[in-house]
């Protein structure tokens, strides 16, 4: 089932664009992995769908990224991660696969005032991986949700810093300012591309927490645990053309995410085109 040349690919997905922010610190702290993005814009949003929708999406995206020779999945969205990081590694024995979750453990070691605001979507406080950090690390602090609704959305149509997007993020942070938050933990990837919306909303005093540096450390571990490091020296030679070390797919509109990569990450790109047969994924 998994790729064996360390040469392969590292496959990344989201809902959305929400994982372009993962990719961004991978590709920083691993400038030779080539890396293949997938999102799967015609079922995003993720947050407010069934677990077990989600787990079959994230199921038939696997599928096809290890088809394509990925040696290692990043489930680039906390809800996904949710719906099915425990499932995923049981039907695909063998592949390593790197998840999120909502970073409480640190937000925990850190609050001085003993309160903690945590902004993730409504799937991701119902699944079980939330309730054990909960039970695991909190027990000594208030933890305040807010599911933000509406807010992914806006990010997926490029609206990081518009009226709308601060609504929603005063009616969430404004609440939890009032209670005494010192730590807010952005536990949707799509939020760190509103990074300073949700820091001028909260002020200096407020650490906002990302936790995709921490997930690029851990893809670089589980690389090198598995000796899947890709050759430095190959590193300009992806995909059969020298230079491409990224690829991105969507099950949206090309069009629209080819903008989106421009606008969050400055990258012109080509996007290729995914459509769901059933539970699967073809091309064109
Ligand atoms: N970016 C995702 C997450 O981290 C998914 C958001 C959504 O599709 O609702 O949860």
């Amino acid at each position: 089932m998994i790729a064996e040349a360390a040469g392969g690919q590292i496959g990344v997905f989201d809902s959305g664009v929400g994982g372009l922010s993962v990719m961004q610190a991978i590709r920083e702290q691993l400038p030779d992995e080539r890396l293949l993005y997938l999102a799967d814009q015609a079922h995003v949003p993720y947050g407010t769908k069934s677990l077990a929708e989600v787990r079959s999406y994230a199921e038939g995206i696997t599928r096809f990224l290890l088809a394509k020779g990925c040696k290692l999945i990043v489930v680039a969205c906390n809800t996904a991660s949710a719906a099915s990081l425990h499932y995923l590694r049981q039907v695909f024995p063998g592949v390593p696969i790197v998840g999120m979750e909502p970073a409480v453990k640190p937000a925990a070691e850190r609050t001085q005032t003993g309160v903690v605001g945590v902004l993730a979507t409504t799937a991701t406080f119902q699944g079980e991986l939330y309730a054990s950090l909960l039970e695991r690390f909190a027990n000594d602090v208030t933890v305040l949700q807010d599911t933000c609704p509406g807010l992914v959305s806006l990010i997926e149509a490029g609206n990081l810093e518009g009226e709308e997007p601060r609504r929603v993020l005063e009616s969430a942070l404004r609440p939890m300012l009032h209670q005494g938050i010192d730590v807010v933990v952005l536990g949707c990837t799509h939020y760190p591309f509103i990074t300073p919306l949700i820091q001028a909303i909260v002020g200096p005093g407020v650490k906002v927490i990302d936790p995709a540096p921490a997930v690029a450390r851990q893809v670089k571990r589980v690389l090198e645990e598995n000796g899947l490091r890709h050759p430095a020296e190959n590193g300009a030679v992806a995909f059969g053309s020298p230079m491409v070390s990224y690829r991105y797919f969507t099950t949206g509109d090309a069009f629209q995410l080819q903008g989106m990569l421009l606008k969050l990450i400055g990258e012109r790109a080509p996007v290729e085109r995914l459509r769901w047969e059933g539970t699967s994924l073809v091309e064109g």
